[in-house]
């Protein structure tokens, strides 16, 4: 893959807009990720900046930041609480293209595409002590022990995954289960540690935890539905991994459940076969189902029901865009 796309800005304009309250603050972080992951060994240096090169969107930093200036004011903690975030979500991600095989990340070659799998494990080990040191480093230990067992629950989720692969009779409700851990569990992080250290009381912060822990289920649901119709190029990142995976996720699950016998028994044998045009395969039932319209409902559900959490908030331009990163959620492309 070319390094000429570096200049690109990784996030929608549409996030732009809901980052400008805390553009300042997200150009802090951003700086202090570029200097933490800095590195004097050239290999090393190469391979930290590797990812943080075009960035993603950042909604996690964005969530710990936006979560602080609605409970208070964002201080010195927030800004190394919302690296350290990335930080934990950058090594996930390294990880997890190690499980899926996935060539494209963040519009760049993946570490193990680019270098391999040995390189992949360390360096997502390396930016999670990394990460972890970070958040040791602000006053308390509310903070290290918050992210400790948001990883704990994103590693859970994972293996839950790896060990739900091929299962097409897996339930709605586990399927639920296994993203609330791998993907809900670290935004609810965010946004309970943005509140904690802004000074919220319990119930606010109860309330915020809620808010990211909804939002992050409504981001996989969304994120299933990107992976089998998804566009490559917007998205930045290889698509099509679940199903070639045998990842028992929402749309298929709906899809599945939804179809006679026969029709059911044809798609898993698409789905076990060792090539890897499942997509294409599998969209002409998918088009003319409503798993699609079934998730995105589900997804939208999630995301009424964490708005609602922010009921007790008055109006403020930080309301305004966790809100609005919300309903990002929903229509996002990337
Ligand atoms: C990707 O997260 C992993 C999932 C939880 C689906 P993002 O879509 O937030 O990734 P970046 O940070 O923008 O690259
Ligand atoms: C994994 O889910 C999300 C993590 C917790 C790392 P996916 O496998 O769907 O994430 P993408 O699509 O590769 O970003
Ligand atoms: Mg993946
Ligand atoms: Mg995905």
């Amino acid at each position: 893959m070319s390094q000429t796309i570096e200049k690109r800005d990784p996030a929608p304009q549409e996030l732009r807009s809901l980052y400008a309250v805390i553009r300042d603050e997200l150009g802090q972080v951003d700086e202090l990720l570029r200097r933490e992951l800095t590195s004097e060994y050239p290999f090393v240096d190469e391979l930290a900046q590797h990812g943080f090169r075009l960035g993603g969107k950042r909604l996690r930093p964005a969530l710990v930041l936006l979560s602080g200036q609605l409970c208070g004011q964002i201080t010195d903690a927030h800004l190394k609480l919302a690296a350290a975030v990335e930080m934990v979500h950058t090594a996930t991600l390294v990880h997890d293209d190690v499980l899926d095989e996935a060539a494209l990340r963040r519009h760049l070659d993946t570490v193990n595409a680019r270098w391999d799998n040995e390189t992949s494990i360390l360096l997502g080990d390396y930016l999670f002590a990394k990460a972890l040191c970070l958040a040791a480093s602000v006053e308390g230990s509310y903070a290290v022990r918050s992210l400790i067992e948001a990883s704990r629950r994103v590693c859970e989720g994972e293996l839950r995954q790896v060990g739900a692969c091929g299962d097409y009779d897996l339930a709605e409700a586990e399927y639920l289960e296994i993203i609330d851990g791998k993907t809900a569990a670290l935004c609810a992080c965010c946004c309970e540690i943005g509140a904690f250290y802004a000074g919220a009381s319990e119930d606010d912060t109860a309330a915020l935890t809620r808010f990211g822990g909804k939002l992050g289920i409504a981001f996989q649901i969304v994120d299933d539905v990107l992976d089998v119709l998804g566009d490559e190029k917007t998205a930045g990142k290889s698509l099509g991994t679940d199903l070639v995976k045998q990842k028992p996720t929402l749309p298929l699950i709906r899809l599945l459940g939804q179809s006679s016998p026969d029709q059911r028994a044809e798609m898993i044998e698409i789905l076990s076969s060792t090539t890897d045009h499942h997509r294409e395969a599998l969209w002409p039932w998918l088009k003319d189902s409503d798993a699609i319209e079934y998730a995105k409902r589900k997804a939208t559900h999630f995301i009424e029901e964490a708005s609602a959490e922010l009921a007790n908030w008055p109006d403020a331009p930080s309301k305004e865009s966790l809100v609005g990163i919300a309903r990002f959620v929903i229509d996002r492309r990337q």
